[in-house]
């Protein structure tokens, strides 16, 4: 089964307005629409406004970077599904190695936000990976068992069609270390067989495995050309508008 191909960057805490605009300005003249691939941008929050403006009529989507597994109420700081699905949000990211280092976000939590997300009409790109540790001590598919694992128990599965996977090394970002397409793969093929054996052959089939740490223009042909690899989630790239172009110009 074909699977849609994503491009997501993930901007982080960066990025003043001007620079998004500019950014966004040159990524919207120069990006070209290609049958089955899609782009997605997740600024700071306050810019998602901005970005429905500035993306409108473009092949550009976005999203936010983490929401709350609440839609409404006593909350002070968390930011709504149900507002950002209203913002024109089409994905938002959960469970970022960011977010449940500095926030100490359990499996748990980030399933619940990821099921809060769905609920409100949002797709829901959800990330797991090990540290460098856990993969020296040969834990690491046992975490991405359970990071995994925790998603589908918390989210119905009528709308399992609505998760993205994101495989991201915690080794692996921002430190200019990229898995190597193969060790990439083997992560993926590994999500994709634990995938069919929760959710059966279709949906395993139909699920888009992204990968995401230190990807670049250079490296993007190579890891977007393995099997199970889906699309690519970058970061520090991503603040480019060449780097980023030449990642989507990969697929
Ligand atoms: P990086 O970040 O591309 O800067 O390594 C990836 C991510 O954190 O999603």
């Amino acid at each position: 089964m074909a699977r849609k191909c994503i491009i997501a960057g993930n901007w982080k805490m960066n990025l003043l307005p001007e620079e998004a605009f500019e950014l966004v300005e040159e990524l919207k003249h120069n990006a070209q629409p290609k049958a089955g691939l899609e782009v997605a941008l997740f600024p700071q929050a306050p810019l998602i406004p901005f970005l429905a403006e500035w993306t409108a009529e473009s092949l550009l989507s976005y999203g936010a970077q983490t929401s709350s597994q609440h839609n409404s109420g006593a909350h002070t700081g968390d930011l709504s599904p149900q507002l950002l699905q209203a913002l024109g949000c089409r994905y938002a990211l959960a469970g970022h190695s960011e977010r449940r280092a500095d926030h100490a976000e359990s499996d748990q939590e980030v399933a619940a936000q990821a099921k809060a997300q769905i609920e409100a009409g949002l797709k829901s790109i959800v990330c797991v990976g090990e540290t460098l540790e856990e993969r020296e001590a040969n834990q690491h598919l046992d975490k991405i068992k359970a990071q995994v694992q925790a998603v589908y128990a918390a989210v119905d599965p009528e709308l399992w069609g609505e998760v993205v996977l994101a495989y991201e090394p915690i080794w692996a970002i921002g430190t200019g270390k990229t898995a190597s397409p193969e060790q990439a793969e083997e992560i993926h093929k590994f999500i994709r067989n634990l995938l069919e054996e929760i959710q059966g052959i279709q949906m395993s089939q139909a699920t888009p495995i992204l990968y995401g740490g230190s990807v670049k223009g250079a490296n993007a042909a190579e890891l977007l050309s393995q099997a199970d690899i889906d699309g690519v989630l970058v970061g520090g790239s991503s603040l480019k508008a060449d780097e980023f172009l030449q990642i989507i110009q990969a697929y």
